[in-house]
């Protein structure tokens, strides 16, 4: 299966330009607690590099775009996220590393718990030795 759960957003547009809005429980399919912003990211960055015990995201590139790697121990998957109509959900228990950002970059992460660093897994084997045991169940 697939880890790329891509959420399709409608565009409302007109002769002005475009338009999506973003709706807890509609749109986006969780509670949303938290929204931050990813922006001007230096030239070689990459980001990320972490995984989390217990949290939904919703990632989308307003503008610009990035190459967003997902993991969950088995399998390795990536994308461009270069779509303003389009985000990508990221469950909890993946490892998720953004790349090759564009200067104009502005990745917006919604999020259904506020900021808890004891949440983060930053050790790419401290996340594998997780996805093991919660195989073991
Ligand atoms: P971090 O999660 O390390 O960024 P990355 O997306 O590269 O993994 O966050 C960078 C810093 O910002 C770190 O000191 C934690 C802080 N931070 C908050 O205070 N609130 C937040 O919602 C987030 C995402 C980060």
């Amino acid at each position: 299966m697939s880890l790329l759960s891509w959420l399709k957003f409608s565009e409302l547009g007109d002769e002005r330009g475009n338009l999506v809005a973003l709706e807890q429980d509609r749109t986006i399919p969780f509670e949303v607690k938290r929204v931050y912003y990813i922006y001007r990211t230096q030239p070689g960055v990459s980001r990320g590099f972490h995984a989390h015990k217990d949290l939904k995201q919703a990632a989308v590139c307003v503008a610009g775009k990035c190459r967003m790697v997902l993991d969950d121990g088995k399998q390795r998957e990536e994308t461009w996220l270069d779509n303003p109509a389009r985000g990508l959900l990221i469950e909890s228990g993946i490892w998720r590393e953004m790349h090759d950002f564009s200067p104009d970059c502005v990745l917006l992460v919604l999020a259904n718990r506020l900021y808890d660093e004891s949440d983060y897994i930053r050790n790419y084997d401290e996340f594998l030795a997780m996805t093991e045991a919660m195989k073991r169940g």
